[in-house]
Formats: structure tokens, sequence, C-alpha cells
């Protein structure tokens, strides 16, 4: 199950006032290129994808965390009943499917962890939750920035990026560019904050 798009929308907002900061635009923009993207897509709801985007991140109400925002987030959907949404919000943050790989702090406890492992054994990715891993990788707060820019910037502010994620996050641009039948970039709004784009 899913919220609403309005729902989803009022979710945001109120966790916003919870833990202000740039994520909530950040969540915007990734629902958008979800959207945008998905409706290009035979077979995609464009709407799903845009509120499993918006809602990717909103671990974030219970505070500044890193892999907690992903266990708080998880939770928190399920707790309200959107499935569909708790699990974009466990699967986000893993593309290449391999927790060790997540970049930043494990501060969740090792039972914690463990139970995010075993939930994600139990899925296969499917369409919804590449897309958001994608849109995750290019978002900024105000449109769409180059992924390889990004995923450059993060590797300088936290010292690595897994080699094999990086390859992943080109793989998804790649697959979408396919199913969408151009180049994505085409039809995502511009980031004119950061106005580096894909070549
Ligand atoms: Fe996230």
């Amino acid at each position: 199950m899913l919220p609403t798009r309005e729902k989803a929308e009022q979710i945001l907002k109120e966790a916003q006032g919870c833990n202000p900061g740039p994520w909530g635009d950040h969540s915007r923009v990734v629902a958008l290129c979800a959207e945008r993207i998905a409706a290009c897509v035979e077979g995609m709801d464009p709407e799903k994808a845009y509120i499993t985007g918006l809602m990717h991140d909103i671990g974030r109400r219970f505070g500044v965390k890193h892999l907690g925002h992903v266990y708080d987030g998880y939770h928190y959907m399920m707790e309200l009943g959107y499935d569909e949404a708790a699990r974009v919000c466990l699967t986000h943050s893993f593309s290449t499917g391999n927790i060790e790989e997540y970049i930043g702090n494990f501060d969740i406890s090792g039972e914690q962890q463990k139970e995010i492992e075993e939930a994600l054994e139990k899925i296969s990715f499917d369409d919804y939750d590449r897309l958001v891993q994608l849109c995750d990788s290019l978002s900024g707060t105000d449109g769409a920035v180059d992924m390889e820019v990004r995923m450059g910037d993060v590797k300088r502010r936290y010292g690595r990026y897994p080699q094999s994620k990086w390859d992943q996050n080109l793989a998804l641009k790649k697959l979408f560019d396919e199913k969408a039948g151009r180049d994505i970039y085409e039809i995502l709004p511009p980031d004119s904050k950061n106005p580096a784009r894909g070549r």
C-alpha cells in the first residue's frame, strides 16, 4: 500500500518540521525525476514513482542519521501501513544489494542491522527500487545534476566511494536511458544552483 500523493506531501512537510534541512527539497526532486522517467517507460506508474521517490528519505524525520535514516524510514512507513514506500526506504541506499557498501556511519545496533539485512534478502529489486536508486544519485535540491559530479562530491566528503556502487549507478542510468528511449537528462529539470549536467 502507498499513501496518496497529497498524503505523502503532507507527511514530508510534517517531517521537515521535525528535522529541517535540504533533504526535503532533495526528496521532492527525486520524486519529480522519478515521475518524469516513469512516464516514459511502458508499464510503469508515474504516480507510484513520484510517491516512493518522495518518501525514500522520510526516516530523516527522526534526526540527522546515516544508516539510521534507512531503518527509521522503513519502520515509520510500515507502522503507517505503507509497505510499498517502506520497501523503497529500505532499498534506496543499497543499489548493489550489499549493505557493507553503504557510504556513511553504521549508526544502528547490530540487531537493527541484522533486521535490515534480512528484510533486504527477501526483496529482489523491481523497477521502482531501481528508479529511486537512480534518481537519488542524480538529484540535488533544485533539480538533476550530473551523476558523476555528484558521486565525485560524495567521494570527496566521505573519502571513499565503492567502485561497484559507482558502476552500478552508471548501469542504472543506462538501463533507464534504454527503457525511456532517450537520454534521461533530456527530460529532467536542471538544478539551477548546480548547472553541471549530463553529457
Ligand atoms: Fe536516503
